[in-house]
């Protein structure tokens, strides 16, 4: 079992400050943008916000190519904004997580300046470098993972972009540099750190081993030890992989990360043997279940799970598990499916307004260097999809999807910000999806992730849902999606119908009902027909 933690019964927001709220209305969000939305936060049950890289930066990946891991990137900011919203926070009873981007650096940080210089240079082993690459290699981005420099005639590698050199992890002072930046931040009352893609830090890049290389773990556990090892955080790391490296990472044994994000559930939306996310595939529900109980069942006392859906680099819930021709009613299946799981609820911005997928008409409307470099090597270098093909894939899966604009409200450019013309083209359907509406509608989408947040803390039973056991239920049925929680205080079944067609089920006895999609339908013993998306909580004992 588990030692309690003070954040075990906290749910995160994920905030991608260039889309969340443009305060000074320049067409970029920003973090005063974030502070003027912390009470709406606060409401809707959140108590971490996690912000994505807000350093100083390029923004070829918006912020996930460093400049300079302590300073503040001017667009969204200053340092006194920052320590402002860490008062804010800490007045609401609310904490700040932070994103480390460690594999990588921007080309542009003086490590890699220097680097380049010259063979000799003193940061040249800050990055890997080689005469000839020893294998072809395409990054995720689409282009070679490697790349030759001029300067020195050498190529260096990139698991991603060419403006994101991977640094060397088997150089100490890479460590070294890295504590320091953390203890920076955790010094100044940051709570929380996500570690981006952690798992790509023991490789051997001469034996073509990239993810879960050898020393992975004794690194993870050396940075912990000399840097956040020390303070009472959260932490947790997006480590795509499988089961067993999750436990690898996040068992109570192991003791490096809190937990880890992983992806099976959401990478199941495509065909990652052919191309990837450009290559989308229609889904099985049951398989979404199966795989998503696999985890609480392995992790159940061994590990700590993370809950999730939607992040900055996936596309939306509603698209993807749900159905438009049921959006409210699926939009609230999916809160009730996932966050009375055990562990930590995540959500992403705009998730709990119900959100969905942007159609672009033409490819120079996207902004992400994902998407433009996967057009380039797939449709227009290599012809291996039709542009069609891969418009489609962009609408199903692109990152932009989860990347325009928060729509706050039903004015002009979305409430977003006052006038100048947004980074990236709002969802014109903020006409009737928008948080200001929303919040006056009692039976919105919004309002149901409130109601799903204030459950699962209600008194009477957050005990169970944080940390009661984890019980599958009706596992015959393959249209439902249906489990129970249970300790000593009580014992709660979780139903979902995660299809647009009616499904039956058995209820051996009428508990109380706790929370229900379709508010006005009985929940009777006996026989029961679902009907399309219908949810809910009911306590039997
Ligand atoms: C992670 C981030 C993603 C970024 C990539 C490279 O997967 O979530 O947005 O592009 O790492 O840093
Ligand atoms: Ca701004």
């Amino acid at each position: 079992m588990q030692e309690k933690k003070w954040w075990h019964d906290k749910v995160i927001y994920e905030i991608y400050p260039k889309s969340f709220k443009d305060d000074n209305n320049d067409g970029i969000g920003d973090i005063k943008g974030i502070i003027s939305k912390l009470d709406y936060l606060k409401d809707l049950g959140v108590d971490i916000i996690w912000i994505t890289p807000f350093f100083l930066s390029p923004m070829v990946d918006n912020g996930y190519d460093v400049e300079d891991y302590t300073k503040v990137n001017p667009i969204f900011g200053t340092m006194d904004d920052v320590d402002l919203l860490l008062d804010e926070l800490k007045k609401r009873e609310m904490y700040l997580m932070i994103d480390i981007v460690a594999n990588h650096t921007s080309d542009k940080h003086p490590w890699f300046i220097e680097s380049r210089k010259s063979k000799d240079n003193p940061y040249r082993d800050f990055y890997i470098w080689r005469e000839t690459p020893p294998y072809e290699r395409t990054s995720c981005f689409g282009d070679s993972a490697w790349t030759l420099d001029p300067l020195t005639n050498e190529y260096y590698y990139h698991e991603f972009a060419k403006e994101q050199p991977d640094l060397n992890w088997e150089n100490p002072k890479v460590m070294d540099a890295f504590s320091s930046f953390i203890e920076f931040w955790l010094k100044k009352g940051v709570k929380g750190i996500r570690f981006d893609v952690i798992h790509f830090l023991g490789k051997e890049i001469d034996k073509d081993i990239h993810g879960y290389g050898p020393t992975l773990h004794e690194k993870v556990k050396e940075l912990k030890h000399k840097s956040f090892g020390k303070y009472d955080i959260v932490t947790v790391g997006e480590a795509w992989g499988e089961l067993q490296n999750a436990i690898d990472f996040s068992s109570y044994e192991n003791d490096e990360l809190d937990m880890v994000f992983q992806f099976e559930h959401t990478s199941y939306t495509n065909d990652r043997d052919k191309h990837g996310k450009w290559t989308p595939r229609p889904i099985n529900m049951k398989d979404i279940r199966d795989i998503l109980f696999k985890y609480q069942r392995a992790l159940n006392d061994v590990a700590w799970n993370t809950l999730f859906v939607e992040n900055h680099d996936l596309g939306r819930a509603i698209n993807r598990f749900g159905d438009l021709n049921y959006y409210r009613e699926s939009g609230t299946m999916i809160p009730t499916m996932i966050y009375f799981l055990k562990g930590t609820p995540y959500l992403y911005q705009g998730q709990e307004i119900g959100m969905i997928n942007i159609r672009m008409n033409d490819i120079s409307e996207y902004e992400d260097v994902e998407i433009h470099g996967s057009f380039k090597n797939l449709v227009l270098d290599n012809h291996i999809l039709t542009r069609h093909q891969f418009m489609e894939a962009c609408y199903q899966e692109g990152r932009d999807n989860n990347r325009t604009p928060f729509q706050w409200a039903n004015k002009r450019n979305a409430g977003w910000n006052r006038s100048h013309k947004p980074w990236l083209k709002i969802n014109e359907n903020y006409h009737y999806i928008n948080a200001e509406d929303e919040t006056k509608d009692p039976s919105s989408i919004l309002n149901y992730y409130k109601k799903v947040f204030a459950l699962r803390k209600d008194e009477r039973y957050a005990s169970t849902f944080v940390y009661g056991s984890f019980k599958e239920a009706y596992l015959e049925n393959e249209n439902v999606f249906s489990f129970t929680r249970e300790d000593d205080k009580n014992l709660l079944l979780i139903v979902c119908n995660m299809h647009s067609y009616p499904t039956n089920i058995y209820l051996s006895s009428q508990g109380e009902v706790l929370l229900h999609n379709y508010e006005e339908k009985e929940i009777h013993e006996g026989n029961n027909t679902l009907l399309p998306y219908e949810s809910f909580v009911i306590k039997l004992r």
